[in-house]
């Protein structure tokens, strides 16, 4: 089972490969009506109508190493597998958004898993703001490197500030009895 956190940090990594320069990431622990739902959005260079309509399929890929493609579909068949789907939308130019939703609390449902790993991992891997917002029902924590970088600018990168994120993201979220250590 790979965890959730994992699947976003794939997820996310398409929107770098599309020069997305922002990044969106929600995540919503419904607990009410066992519904997990996980939002992506980029504003990168879009995806073409002819890759659209087969997106989610492994062997529907532009990249050059290798002839199959499993950000999506690994995703999408977890969240099958989660009586949920995934739904990929576009637009060419403009960017891209992901929407997962998997049952909540299907036994095969991954953890939610570190959040604040992957959020680190993609600061590290390109010049991109990250917005991350993550609620449990009705409770609400949100990070947003915009704000960060206000205080601390470029030394964003560094190890020290990077604990520092770290640590404010799993509080945070473990503050709204967020599902990280699940
Ligand atoms: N956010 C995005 N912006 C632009 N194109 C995207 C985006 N996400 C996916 N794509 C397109 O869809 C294809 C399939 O994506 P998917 O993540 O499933 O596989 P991949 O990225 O090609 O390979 P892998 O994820 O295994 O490294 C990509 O090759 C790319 O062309
Ligand atoms: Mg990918």
């Amino acid at each position: 089972m790979r965890e959730i956190s994992l699947h976003i940090m794939d997820i996310a990594q398409n929107s770098i490969s599309a020069g997305a320069k922002n990044i969106y990431i929600e995540v919503y622990e419904n607990i009410n009506e066992n519904i997990l739902k996980v939002t992506i959005i980029d504003d990168g260079k879009g995806i073409d109508s002819d890759i659209l309509d087969n997106v989610t399929d492994p062997f529907v890929t532009s990249r050059k190493t290798r002839k199959v493609g499993l950000g999506l579909s690994l995703f999408e068949a977890a969240c099958k597998r989660c009586d949920g789907g995934l739904s990929v939308k576009s637009k060419l130019g403009e960017g891209t958004e992901v929407t997962a939703i998997l049952k909540y609390d299907h036994i095969d449902r991954a953890p939610i898993g570190r959040i604040s790993d992957t959020i680190v991992s993609l600061i590290l891997s390109g010049d991109i703001d990250i917005k991350y917002k993550h609620r449990v029902n009705d409770k609400i924590f949100e990070f947003d490197t915009k704000e960060i970088k206000k205080t601390v600018g470029d030394d964003i990168k560094e190890p020290e500030i990077l604990r520092w994120i770290k640590e404010y993201i799993d509080e945070g979220i473990k503050n709204i009895d967020g599902g990280v250590w699940e």
